[in-house]
């Protein structure tokens, strides 16, 4: 009916994966470049594996044996590493929805495939974690009866910057200035630093670790931090930094998004330790917003852990809740041998 294969990088299946994920996930758009981006510029450091779901004979649905119908993907995540935890991801096309869940489905298929090739691996996998959307139930379903539970809820929410009104907001903004404290955008630094990227990371290394996550934060060499300087979606004059004298002590950022123009995406909201609870936050937002606006876009996506402050800031601005995205964890038992 179907077959798992690996994934060969060729043209037609990057179009092919990136056409089903569009399908699924109207709201949230991607484009070749940046998956092909993505998997290119992937430390090979750490494990990763994307394969093929096709459909194959004999079947009854299968009008065109060898056409893909779907990708899943596991590996390491480097940002929160230990080198017994993989995460998995899956994308069925919903023409073949059918195929998902049941008696001898893909997901079912899957799942065998993956925990077999993983437990050839060495340290044994003693942890698998996985994302899925609050308001697919199907997969929901599928994943608590293979026991796995929900361990952390992130809400996606979205501003419509066409009505947004900042003057509730400005007396916080005027509150940073009178600190002395000055937002620039990322070519402004440019001219101000000639240690600019040195200057982010050190910030991100900082900041990062105080992001609630599941796992605990790895910090990553400069070389890796760089490759986001390139990836397609990046924005340079979308970054929005707050600088205190000769340092950078905050920064948010603006995400391009070229299969749906009018919708960026907010990345990493950061304030260093030492200066929170001053408005630096709040005040970066204004100018990520104010950026948006004068960008011709309508709207601004982000997500953000439900507890995180960072959530609150954001709906005090302004921004509607929209579906959140729950991370599931499933230990797995090691067998000896
Ligand atoms: C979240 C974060 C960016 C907030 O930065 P900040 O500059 O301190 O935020 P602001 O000063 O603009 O806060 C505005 C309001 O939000 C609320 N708030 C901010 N941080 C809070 C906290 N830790 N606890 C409770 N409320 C908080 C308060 O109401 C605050 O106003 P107040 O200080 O007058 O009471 C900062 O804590 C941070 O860098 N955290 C780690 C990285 C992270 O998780 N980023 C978000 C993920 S995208």
């Amino acid at each position: 009916m179907f077959k798992i294969r690996p994934f060969n990088s060729t043209d037609e299946e990057y179009a092919r994966i990136v056409e089903i994920n569009n399908a699924l996930w109207p709201d949230e758009l991607n484009t070749v470049e940046n998956l092909r981006y993505e998997d290119e510029e992937r430390n090979p450091t750490f494990f990763f594996k994307r394969l093929i779901i096709e459909l194959d004979y004999p079947s009854l649905v299968v009008e065109e044996p060898g056409k893909i119908i779907g990708e899943t993907w596991c590996g390491q995540d480097q940002w929160e590493y230990d080198p017994s935890r993989y995460f998995f991801g899956l994308h069925v096309d919903p023409q073949y929805g059918q195929l998902e869940y049941g008696q001898n489905s893909i997901s079912t298929a899957v799942m065998a495939y993956l925990l077999n090739l993983l437990n050839n691996r060495r340290p044994k996998p003693k942890l698998l974690t996985t994302h899925c959307r609050e308001d697919k139930t199907g997969r929901l379903n599928f994943l608590k009866e293979q026991g796995f539970t929900e361990e952390m809820r992130f809400q996606d929410s979205e501003l419509d910057v066409t009505t947004f009104d900042p003057a509730p907001f400005l007396d916080r903004v005027r509150q940073v200035k009178s600190l002395g404290i000055e937002i620039l955008t990322l070519p402004e630094l440019k001219t101000r630093f000639d240690n600019w990227m040195e200057q982010l990371y050190e910030l991100d290394m900082e900041t990062a670790r105080d992001e609630p996550t599941t796992g605990e934060f790895t910090p990553q060499p400069i070389e890796e931090y760089a490759k986001i300087f390139n990836h397609p979606a990046f924005l340079e004059d979308g970054w929005m930094i707050a600088v205190d004298g000769g340092q950078c002590v905050g920064g948010s950022d603006i995400w391009n998004n070229k299969a749906d123009p009018q919708k960026l995406n907010t990345g990493f909201t950061r304030v260093r330790r030492s200066h929170r609870r001053k408005g630096i936050a709040t005040a970066l937002k204004l100018a990520t917003i104010q950026y948006v606006q004068q960008r011709g876009a309508t709207r601004i996506i982000t997500n953000n852990e439900e507890n995180n402050p960072m959530y609150q800031i954001n709906v005090k601005l302004g921004f509607k809740p929209r579906p959140a995205w729950l991370e599931f964890h499933k230990e797995l038992k090691v067998k000896e041998g």
